[in-house]
Order: structure tokens, then C-alpha cells, then sequence
């Protein structure tokens, strides 16, 4: 209801009676009343006068009635310990293909090989639970799909030079501005679930706690609506996804790719390889050539590009 009272002020723009949304919506003036009072708490700035309900300006919110035809399927909160926790839960219950999880802030936001993630409002955090018909060797390609996805949405929204940093960070001259965690639970021959996080820095400050990150505000010099670019994303990842068109995604994502022809550095827990990375293969694993000319293929791993550009 509350999507349907914020899609009638949004179109009329002036002023609306209790009386018209109360005969366009079916429900009495006191329920309008209602739902006015919440949408004012929750930060939708309605004015009420005599005549009726005026929004004055769209905020920057990240609900689900915000995301159309997705409302159903999105789950959002103001605070979270991790959506990736919120999303395990959801995925083990049984939720549908493409649930979302978005939080306002997380208190113990998680990035890869157990570093935090600092998530302080203005972010943008969420964790989508897809549930593709592939086998779990072939999982890696969703989590190229989705940060060769977010480059691009950020290139075509936004006019910057987002690059892609092995394995599924995005920078932007050289800066960290997004970060990717999945975790999959799978049978033998077939994913059940893959539920890839995506933490953006928008109009937060992530310096504090990671001196060469960088937000998008400070790269642009303005705020960034989170829900557009929230929504541009969903959509053209959802659609890639759906059309099954993974067999190129990797290649795709080496178009934007910063770590190629570099020297590199690449630690896991158990063991730390250094070289040129040569090529990225296509279902995502690094291959480097080592100082002895032999090559080594790396599956995953915390990469560092060890020569400066
Ligand atoms: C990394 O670069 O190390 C990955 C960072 C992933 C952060 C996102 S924010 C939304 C989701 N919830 C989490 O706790 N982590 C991911």
C-alpha cells in the first residue's frame, strides 16, 4: 500500500486528497492517514495540509515498494549484523530465485578471506540469492557475470573508467569502490544456492578503515542515488543471468580487466604465489607465469598488484 499511495503523490505531483487516495486505493481516509504518518517516520518527506498530501522530494531509500515489480521478492533493513547471514537463512528456507537482501548498514559486514567490511550508511549493501540450473564447477562464472555487470553499469551510468581487479573487486583509478563475497551450497551435480554480496562504496567514507578505497561521491563530486543505481544493476544482471548466456561472461570481464600483464602477488591461507598474470581462464581461475617461466593456475585468492601503474 504504501508503494501505491508514493506512485500517486509521485505522479500528481501537487497536492492529492485524502479523499482521492482513499477512493483510488479502496481503504478508508483514516488508513490513508496512516500510512502518510508511517511513510513521514520512515523519511518521505509528505507534507499535509487542508487540502491534502504533497510529496516534496523523492528520497534516497532503498525499500522494497521503491523496486517495482521486484517489492515482493526484496527484503531490506535499516541494520544488519551481514546480509550474506540474512541471505543463508533465506536460501535455506526455500525463497525464490533472485531474493534480494539490502541493509542501510551492517554491523558485521564481511568481505573475503575473513577481512570486515566496513558498512556505514551511505552505502550500498546488499546479497542476492540466485539459484542457477548449473553444476557447482561452473559457479564461478556467476560471480564474473556480476562484477563484469557492475563495471559496466557504473561505466554506462556514470561515465567512469571502472575497471575489474582479479578476482571480483571494481576500481576506479586504481581504487577499491566495490567489493564481491559469494558463498554456494550445492549437490553433487547441482548448485542449490549461490548467494553473491555486493558491497559499494557510494556516499560513504571507507578510508577509515581502508586508506586506498574510495567512494563513488568523492570520484564524482556529488551524491549518487543508491536506488538507481541499485536498480540499473538488478536488472541487467537479472537479465543475464536469465538468458543463460554464461559460456562468455569471463571473456567479457577481461575487456575491463585491471590485473592482466601485471605483475601480481596472490596469498591465500596456505601459500603465497608471485608473477605476471597472463590470462584469466574461462571459468575465472588466474594464470600466472612464475620467475622460473613454468605457469601456475590459481583459483582463488587475495590478489595485490605488486608493480605500480
Ligand atoms: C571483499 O571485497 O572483500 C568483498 C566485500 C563484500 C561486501 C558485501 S556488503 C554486502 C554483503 N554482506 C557482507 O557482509 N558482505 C557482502
Amino acid at each position: 500500500m504504501k508503494g501505491k499511495i508514493l506512485n500517486i503523490l509521485r505522479d500528481e505531483k501537487n497536492v492529492v486528497s485524502g479523499e482521492i487516495l482513499s477512493d483510488q486505493l479502496g481503504i478508508s481516509r483514516v488508513s490513508i492517514w496512516k500510512h502518510i504518518k508511517k511513510l513521514r517516520e520512515i523519511g518521505y518527506p509528505i507534507e499535509a495540509t487542508s487540502k491534502g498530501y504533497c510529496l516534496i522530494s523523492a528520497p534516497d531509500v532503498l525499500y522494497p515498494w521503491e523496486f517495482g515489480d521486484r517489492e515482493s521478492k526484496i527484503h531490506y533493513f535499516d541494520a544488519v549484523d551481514s546480509t550474506m547471514d540474512v541471505a543463508r537463512e533465506l536460501a535455506r528456507s526455500n525463497c525464490p530465485h533472485f531474493t534480494v537482501v539490502i541493509a542501510g548498514r551492517q554491523t558485521k559486514g564481511r568481505g573475503r578471506l575473513n577481512r570486515t567490511w566496513l558498512s556505514s550508511e551511505g552505502g550500498l549493501y546488499f546479497t542476492m540469492i540466485l539459484r542457477p540450473r548449473i553444476p557447482p564447477a561452473l559457479s564461478s562464472r556467476v560471480n564474473f557475470a556480476a562484477s563484469m555487470i557492475l563495471a559496466r553499469t557504473l561505466r554506462k551510468m556514470f561515465e567512469i573508467d571502472a575497471m575489474v581487479k582479479w578476482p571480483n573487486d571494481i576500481l576506479i583509478d586504481g581504487r577499491k569502490v566495490s567489493g564481491l563475497l559469494s558463498e554456494m551450497e550445492a549437490e553433487t551435480d547441482m548448485v542449490r544456492f549461490i548467494n553473491v554480496g555486493v558491497g559499494v562504496n557510494v556516499n560513504n567514507d571507507p578510508t577509515v578503515g581502508e586508506p586506498m578505497a574510495i567512494s563513488l561521491k568523492k570520484i564524482l563530486g556529488r551524491k549518487i542515488p543508491r536506488k538507481a543505481l541499485l536498480s540499473e544493476f538488478l536488472n541487467s544482471f537479472e537479465s543475464r543471468l536469465n538468458n543463460g548466456a554464461l559460456e562468455n561472461v569471463v571473456s567479457e570481464w577481461k575487456e575491463y580487466a585491471e590485473t592482466l600483464n601485471r605483475h601480481v602477488r596472490i596469498v591465500t591461507d596456505r601459500e603465497i604465489s608471485e608473477g605476471l598474470a597472463v590470462d584469466v581462464d574461462k571459468d575465472g581461475a588466474l594464470i600466472l607465469k612464475l620467475a622460473d617461466g613454468s605457469f601456475k593456475k590459481i583459483i582463488h585468492g587475495d590478489c595485490f598488484h605488486e608493480d605500480k601503474r
